[in-house]
Parts: structure tokens; C-alpha cells; sequence
């Protein structure tokens, strides 16, 4: 950090001497992150502005605090903020500089990842498709085009930044920030280009003059300068290619994402803990979960091809903000027993002492005041071990775990030994859309397209990513065959070529056949039997794109939809007659009518008309419309879109993203059971196999309370916990803000079976149990039991048992009516 540097920061202080009473100084060495010279290890989550609203982002950041974060990380997403070249916008849930500054209020650190390139399952990695048509320009590699834009953009985000005093030795929350993202992965396809626009990205950014360390995360060759960091599900044998370096865990993927035909991945809160706690146990000094919250993919925001709407992750919050348990609950335990050990694991040494198979004690030691912690580690998949700690006699750690011990000899935590509640959202039905009457229609008006009129002509197939320049997920390509003979050309096959992902095929009008890709095969070949009729006959494809690709070399040049075809017609009575059509007069229309008039919108009632009568779901490039009142209470708005195909839905105007419940996951490779041991990777503890990849689709408040309009629909959510405790042990629940306890489920303190949700009382039980339990909790928000004789009046031999409860969280109050569109 050069003295000019905090110059800056001194004249910008001085000028707003209130708001800068505590600058931090950021510094940092293989151990630690040091603020204002205190050694510190930092947990940080994830959280993503865009995915959710803004209305919810104090919640989810309270809710970051008490999960004992220290720190909250984000990406910046360029797209939304300059959707057109200098054009910006910072409004409404793209105000990051409100969401960072909840961040500090809530007394968190930032780290901010500008990126600008994000990936992040994100359309296009982040980029504004606008940039894909500059002249000359290449992305993400020494090309002076795209450098010039990414520097104007980083700069603006740092300025407003500085700005808004939010860098951290302006005693702003932001102690580290990234340039780039994961380049490591790709630059060997860039030559030696890639090595000298990784070295520019470096200069680039030390010379913002934040006053804070960046980092760059899968960075090999970053320069000494800038923080090489690790993604992954494991961090632990990351070493960082500069020795000073601290080992940053940037991305913790305690989940994972889904696309259109995959099933729902797990990761247990067991392993998550197992990892962050075995990058502590090596010498790691900042860990971020990617994600803490992963929200939802609003509008057309999901990345490609194919990344489904919700961005749940499986993260500590799910995509509406609710508590997962009992992962948030672990984890947070975990935060709290490696805060205990931070003095010593910031400033000691470590010693490894192997206790046989895969067994590891990693003693730090404080050289100074002889102050101990220590991690016991077992890795082994499957065999629990016992050891001798001093003092403590046989200690027991399971298979796949660790434990942390305060003095070396006393567990403040296991990652195996979940001991937080267990928390079910039941989606519950609140009001009903299906084929009633309050369903109106209209079709989307394609007349023009029929006719094959377009806004421009190529006599060629374009690729459609370059021709839509992301406006729209669609893109007509249109043209005329003039059939002389019926005999030859009366019946023919027709054939396209497409890259994918959807495609609609009409002759004359009518529709004729349509197609999808799929994870693994995006593209297709169409072919279909068509009638022509003599004369003129027009031939309108319709290519629908479901996200643009975000993640690979040279993602960016991927192309989509028709480009190239061939498009071909064979003749049936002679199938040697062939027509290739790929080099004719194509026109072209970007985007479908009734997206450009609006129809999404309740406030367009000028070019359309919507009917009542025969409604039928699920007739292709149909509008449907209907209304809802709003469910009682704050709880998530869930909308159930089964039954319908595919397609973009709106409430009050607001995009709740694209949805495709026909599109069922994979019938195999899925278990009851889900053991948290060995490796995780995304196949390990699947669900949902034969089921819609989505079938439930937020819908934020915010966007439900902006119009009052009438009629009803949608869901909400009550909330069952479920929580157990051994003997000698207290049991803890608690309900969310603004409920408390309505109903015991279940409660029986002895031998219960089962799990949350399906428990069932055991050989023997306290005949208290119940009302022990009704009397703790019964219309409290929380409650705790302590698992004693005493409490359950308990004999000899009643003490080897356990306390399991099943309890519901009620109470709400009402609220008024919406309005809602689709288009399947
Ligand atoms: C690190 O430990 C040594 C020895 O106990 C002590 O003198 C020193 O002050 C500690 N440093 C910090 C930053 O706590
Ligand atoms: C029909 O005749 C026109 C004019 O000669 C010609 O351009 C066109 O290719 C013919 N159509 C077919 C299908 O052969
Ligand atoms: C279809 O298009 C793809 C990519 O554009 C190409 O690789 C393939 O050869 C084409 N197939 C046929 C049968 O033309
Ligand atoms: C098209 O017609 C041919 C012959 O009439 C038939 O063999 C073929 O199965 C049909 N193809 C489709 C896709 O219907
Ligand atoms: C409704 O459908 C029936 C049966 O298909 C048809 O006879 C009738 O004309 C339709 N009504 C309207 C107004 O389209
Ligand atoms: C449970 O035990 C703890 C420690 O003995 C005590 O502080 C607490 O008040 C007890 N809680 C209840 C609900 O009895």
C-alpha cells in the first residue's frame, strides 16, 4: 500500500469526518487476515443481490449475522447494470451499494468479486451480450477492445464505491476484492495472450488504489501482488502460489445447481462442516461458502444452457431466505468453536501427529503463553475410531469427521454431531388456478411471421445469440419455397439443423412439429412430414434459446439456434429430390409480438384482447392470465406451475423467470439414504429423480404487493421443526420472527424411530413427554428442554435415552390481491 494511496482515502475522510470513524487497515500473511493488526480468521457466505429482492436483503443478511459470518461476499453483475453500452443502472435490487452498506450495518465485512466476469451459472457469465458485437472485439483474453470495457466498468463499480466510503481504510465493510474469476481453468486456450491479459488485469486493478488486497481465485500465475485463491467442495491441501499468501477458500460449494432435466442435489451439513473444518486444520484464513443464500434466477437471468430458475443450491438459507436445518445451525456451531481457537491458529505452530488410519491430531500451539487448540481428524470413509486424549480417556470420533478440542482435550464440536433442529417447509395449498374459470387466453399474434415477414433479410442462417444480442429468448427465421409441381413437392420431409435449444417449426401457419434439447445433446436434428401447396408456401422456425452459455474457453463465441442449418425439404414421392434451403432468403424477427406489446403486463390493455372461454392449458405460444389473492402472512409466495410445458412467467409485470415443469429429471440414481462420508461430489445424495426439475416458483413479495387487483391464488408455507437431544443433553428450537409454537406433532422422550417427519415412538417413552414438551414451547417463538431426570420423572434406567419433538409454527395475519400472466 503506497502512502499516496491513503492520502486519497485521508482527503476523502476528512471531508466526511463523521461517517470515517473506523477505518480499518487490511493487511495479511500466511496465517491470517489482520485488521488493524488483529490476527483474524474470516468466514464469509455468499449472498447475490440480483437473486433476490431488496426487501428481503436485511433479512437474509440478519440472518448471515447470526449464522456467525463475519463476512458477506458478492459478485457484481455487469448485464443488469449496463444492459445497454453506458447506459447504467443501479435502481431497485440492483442497488449493491445499499446491499453492501445493510452488510455493515449489520457489523459484516465484504468481499466484493467485480469480477466482471462472473460465470456464477449466471446468462452469459455476467457479460452484456452487447459486447459480443463490437468490432474487433475478443473476450477475456489481450485484446484492447474488451480490456478498454472491462476497465471502464471496474472503475465505475471502485468509484462508486469510493464514493460511498465502503472500502475498508475508508471505514467502509470491503476488505478484499476480486478481479477476474477462475481464469485458471481456461487461459492454456488463450496462448500466450492469456498469460499478458492476466498480467493487465493485475496492473489494472492495483492501480484502482482501493487500499485493500485483491485476490484472483484458480490463479496460478497471478502475480505476487494479488492472492491466489481455491474453489471447490475441499480447499484443504490448497497452497497459494506466493508463500506470504493467506489460503483463501473463495468458493465453499456447499450444494450444488441444477439444470432443465437434472435431479436435486444435497450436500449434508456433516461434510460441509467436515471441509471448512479441514481447511482450518491446514492452516486456512478465510472460507466463504458459495452460497450462504442462492435465491433465485429471476426473469432471464439463469446462465446456460438450460440452468433451471431456482439457484437454491442447497445453501444455509434456502432460495427464500428460510433457514436449512440443520445445516445453518451446524455450521454456525462450527463458526463458533473455530472463533474459540482463532488466537492460537493465527499465531502458533502446528504440529501433526498421526493416530493410526487416516486418524491426524493437528496441534497449534501459541509459543509464547503455551495456549493449545486442536483439530482431531478422521478421513477414513467408514471406520469410527476412539483415541486417547490426556485426561479424557477413549474419545470417540466417527468416520469422515472432526473434531475441534479446546486445551487439545475437550470437543467444543464434532462435524458429525448435528445437533441443531431439523427444519420442513411444507408448500401448503392456499388457493387453486387449474382449469377454472378465472383463467383467461389470448394467442400470441403472429400473423406477420406467418407471412414471413421479418425485420431484416441474410442468405443465411445466423447464429442467434448475435442476432437477438440477448433482447429475447426468441428468434423467427423465415422463407419462402415456391412449389411447381405438388407431384414432387406436395408431401416432403422437412429437416433443420439446430444448435438448440427449442424449436418451432410452421408451414403456412400452422404448426407442424416442435423439439428441445437437452443437457447433454442442446442441439438437435429436426425432421418432420409437411404438406406444401402450389405456389407460394412460407416456411417461419421459431429457435428459442433457454439461457446463453457461462462457463468454458471461449464460452462467449458458443453459437445458438439455427446458424449454419442445414435446413433442408426432401421430396417423399422421390427422396433423391432434394431442396437445401440453408443459403436462401431468410428474414428474420427478433423476439414474439406479444412479448414486445407487453401482454406480461396488467397495465396493457391496448392490442389485446383476452378470452374467457374455452381455455385449454397448454396450447403452444398461448398468453394465460389470472389473478390471486394474496396468502395471509409474510411467509414465501410459492406458485405450483405443474401441469403446465414451458415458458416465462409474470407477476404484476415483474418476470419470476422462465419454468418448465415437463421437463422430469432423471428416473435412477436416486436413494433415501444419504450418507454425509466420503468425498461429495454433485451425484452423491440426489432426490427428486422422474419428478419436474421445478415444479415451485417464488414469487417475492415485493412484486406481489405492488398492484391490488382481485380474485385468488398460490401458496404458502407453514414451517414443522424437528429436533432430538440425548440425555443430560437440551434440546433448542425456535421459530422465525413473528411465529411461535402452534402444535406438538410429536414428542416422546426414550427410544424413538425414525426422522424428522416420519418419527414414531419407540420400545419405551416417558409418559410426560408430551405435555413436558407442550408446557416448554406452546405458543413461544423458542424453547429449550433440558434432557434431565428431573424433567421426565425419569427411573433407573430411563437415562440412555433420547428426546426427539416434532412441533408446527403458526400465526399470521392478512393482506390483499394480485394479478399474474403466463405464456407456455
Ligand atoms: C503472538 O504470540 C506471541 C507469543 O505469545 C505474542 O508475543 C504476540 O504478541 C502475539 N501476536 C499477536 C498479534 O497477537
Ligand atoms: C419453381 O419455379 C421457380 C421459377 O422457375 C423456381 O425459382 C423455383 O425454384 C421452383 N421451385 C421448386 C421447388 O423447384
Ligand atoms: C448440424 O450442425 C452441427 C453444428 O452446427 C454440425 O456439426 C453437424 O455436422 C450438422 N449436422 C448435419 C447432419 O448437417
Ligand atoms: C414421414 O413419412 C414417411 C413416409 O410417409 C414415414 O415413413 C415417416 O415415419 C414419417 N416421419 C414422421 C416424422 O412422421
Ligand atoms: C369453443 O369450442 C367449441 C368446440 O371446439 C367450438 O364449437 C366453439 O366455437 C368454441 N367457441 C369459441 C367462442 O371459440
Ligand atoms: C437448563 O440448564 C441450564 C444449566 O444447568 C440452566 O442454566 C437453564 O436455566 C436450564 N433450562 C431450563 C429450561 O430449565
Amino acid at each position: 500500500m503506497s502512502n499516496a494511496m491513503f492520502g486519497t482515502f485521508l482527503i476523502a475522510c476528512l471531508a466526511l469526518l463523521y461517517t470515517c470513524s473506523s477505518a480499518t487497515t487490511v493487511e495479511y500473511d500466511s496465517s491470517a487476515i489482520i485488521l488493524n493488526g488483529e490476527r483474524k480468521l474470516i468466514i464469509s457466505g455468499a449472498i447475490h443481490y440480483p437473486r433476490s429482492t431488496s426487501q428481503m436483503w436485511p433479512d437474509l443478511i440478519m440472518k448471515a449475522k447470526d449464522g456467525d459470518l463475519d463476512a458477506i461476499e458478492t459478485y457484481i453483475f455487469w448485464d443488469l447494470h449496463e444492459p445497454v453500452r453506458r447506459k447504467y443502472d443501479f435502481s431497485g435490487n440492483l442497488d449493491f451499494i445499499k446491499f453492501l452498506k445493510i452488510a455493515q450495518e449489520q457489523g459484516l465485512y465484504v468481499v466484493l468479486r467485480i469480477g466482471p466476469y462472473v460465470c456464477a451459472e449466471w446468462n452469459y457469465g455476467g457479460f452484456p451480450m452487447w459486447l459480443h458485437n463490437m468490432p474487433g472485439i475478443q473476450l477475456r483474453t489481450d485484446n484492447a477492445v474488451f480490456k478498454e470495457e472491462m476497465k471502464i466498468f471496474t472503475t465505475k463499480i471502485v468509484t462508486m464505491c469510493k464514493e460511498a466510503g465502503l472500502f475498508a481504510p475508508q471505514g467502509g465493510p470491503i476488505i478484499l476484492a476480486q478481479i477476474e474469476n477462475e481464469y485458471g481453468d481456461v487461459i492454456s486456450h488463450y496462448g500466450e495472450a492469456g498469460n499478458s491479459y492476466i498480467k493487465w488485469c493485475a496492473e489494472m486493478a492495483l492501480a484502482q488504489n482501493i487500499g485493500v488486497p485483491w485476490i484472483m481465485c484458480k490463479q496460478k500465475n497471478a502475480p505476487a501482488t494479488i492472492i491466489d485463491t481455491c474453489n471447490g467442495y475441499y480447499c484443504d491441501t490448497f497452497k497459494p502460489n506466493n508463500p506470504k499468501s493467506p489460503k483463501i477458500f473463495t468458493e465453499n460449494w456447499v450444494g450444488w445447481f441444477q439444470k432443465w432435466g437434472e435431479r436435486r442435489p444435497h450436500r449434508t451439513a456433516e461434510d460441509s462442516a467436515f471441509s471448512v473444518a479441514r481447511f482450518f486444520q491446514n492452516g486456512g484464513a478465510l472460507q466463504n461458502y458459495y452460497l450462504y443464500h442462492g435465491g433465485t434466477n429471476f426473469g432471464r437471468t439463469a446462465g446456460g444452457p438450460f440452468i433451471i430458475t431456482t439457484y437454491d443450491y442447497d445453501a444455509p438459507l434456502d432460495e427464500y431466505g428460510n433457514l436449512i436445518e440443520p445445516k445453518y445451525g451446524h455450521l454456525k456451531r462450527l463458526h463458533a468453536a473455530i472463533k474459540l481457537g482463532e488466537k492460537v491458529l493465527t499465531n502458533g505452530t502446528a504440529t501433526w501427529e498421526s493416530h493410526g488410519d487416516s486418524l491426524w491430531m493437528t496441534t497449534y500451539t501459541n509459543k509464547g503463553t503455551g495456549q493449545k487448540f486442536c483439530f482431531l481428524s478422521n478421513s477414513h470413509t467408514s471406520k469410527d475410531a476412539e483415541v486417547d486424549l490426556q485426561q479424557d480417556g477413549k474419545y470417540y470420533v466417527p468416520a469422515w469427521s472432526m473434531s475441534l478440542l479446546q486445551d487439545c482435550n475437550k470437543e467444543v464440536y464434532n462435524t458429525a454431531k448435528t445437533e441443531a433442529q431439523t427444519n420442513i417447509y411444507m408448500k401448503q395449498l392456499d388457493q387453486k388456478l387449474g382449469n377454472s374459470p378465472e383463467w383467461s387466453w389470448t394467442s400470441d399474434p403472429m400473423e406477420d411471421t406467418f407471412q414471413g415477414k421479418g425485420t431484416f433479410t441474410a442468405s443465411q442462417l445466423l447464429d442467434q445469440k448475435s442476432v437477438t444480442v440477448g433482447a429475447s429468448d426468441y428468434l423467427w427465421y423465415m422463407t419462402e419455397v415456391v412449389v411447381n409441381d405438388t407431384n414432387t413437392w406436395g408431401k416432403a420431409k422437412v429437416q433443420v439443423n439446430t444448435t438448440g435449444h427449442i424449436l418451432y417449426l410452421f408451414i403456412n401457419g400452422f404448426l407442424t412439429g416442435t423439439q428441445h434439447g437437452t443437457v447433454s445433446q442442446p442441439g438437435f436434428i429436426h425432421e418432420g412430414n409437411i404438406s406444401l401447396n402450389q405456389g407460394t408456401n412460407i416456411i417461419s422456425l421459431l429457435s428459442v434459446t433457454v439461457g446463453h452459455a457461462n462457463y468454458g474457453a471461449f464460452f462467449d463465441m458458443q453459437e445458438t439456434g439455427i446458424v449454419g442449418g442445414p435446413v433442408k425439404l426432401f421430396s417423399i414421392e422421390n427422396p433423391n429430390n432434394v431442396l437445401d434451403l440453408s443459403k436462401s432468403t431468410w428474414s428474420y424477427k427478433v423476439g414474439i409480438n406479444g412479448m414486445t406489446k407487453k401482454f406480461y403486463d396488467p397495465k396493457t390493455t391496448i392490442g389485446v384482447q383476452w378470452k374467457t372461454n374455452n381455455v385449454s392449458i397448454g396450447v403452444p405460444m398461448t398468453w394465460y392470465k389470472t389473478t390471486f389473492k394474496t396468502p395471509d402472512g409474510t411467509n414465501p409466495v410459492v406458485l405450483d406451475l405443474i401441469g403446465l410445458q414451458k415458458g416465462e412467467a409474470w407477476v404484476n409485470g415483474q418476470s419470476i423467470g422462465r419454468y418448465w415443469p415437463a421437463m422430469l429429471a432423471e428416473n435412477k440414481g436416486c436413494s433415501d439414504t444419504c450418507d454425509y462420508r466420503g468425498e461429495y461430489n454433485a451425484d452423491k445424495c440426489l432426490s427428486g429423480c422422474g419428478e419436474p426439475s421445478q415444479r415451485f416458483y417464488h414469487v417475492p413479495r415485493k412484486w406481489v404487493l405492488m398492484q391490488p387487483l382481485s380474485m385468488r391464488l398460490s401458496k404458502q408455507l407453514p414451517l414443522v421443526l424437528c429436533a432430538t437431544a440425548d440425555y443430560e443433553k437440551t434440546l433448542e428450537l425456535k421459530c422465525p420472527e413473528g411465529k411461535t409454537m402452534s402444535e406438538i406433532q410429536f414428542a416422546s422422550y426414550g427410544d424413538p424411530e425414525g426422522s424428522c417427519g416420519s418419527f414414531k415412538i419407540g420400545e419405551w417413552e416417558s409418559r410426560y413427554s408430551k405435555t413436558v414438551v407442550e408446557k416448554a414451547c406452546i405458543g413461544k417463538q423458542s424453547c429449550s428442554i433440558n434432557v434431565t431426570s428431573s424433567t421426565f420423572r425419569l427411573k433407573k434406567g430411563g437415562t440412555n435415552g433420547q428426546l426427539a419433538v416434532q412441533l408446527s409454527c403458526g400465526g399470521s395475519n392478512p393482506e390483499d390481491n394480485r394479478v399474474q400472466s403466463l405464456l407456455a
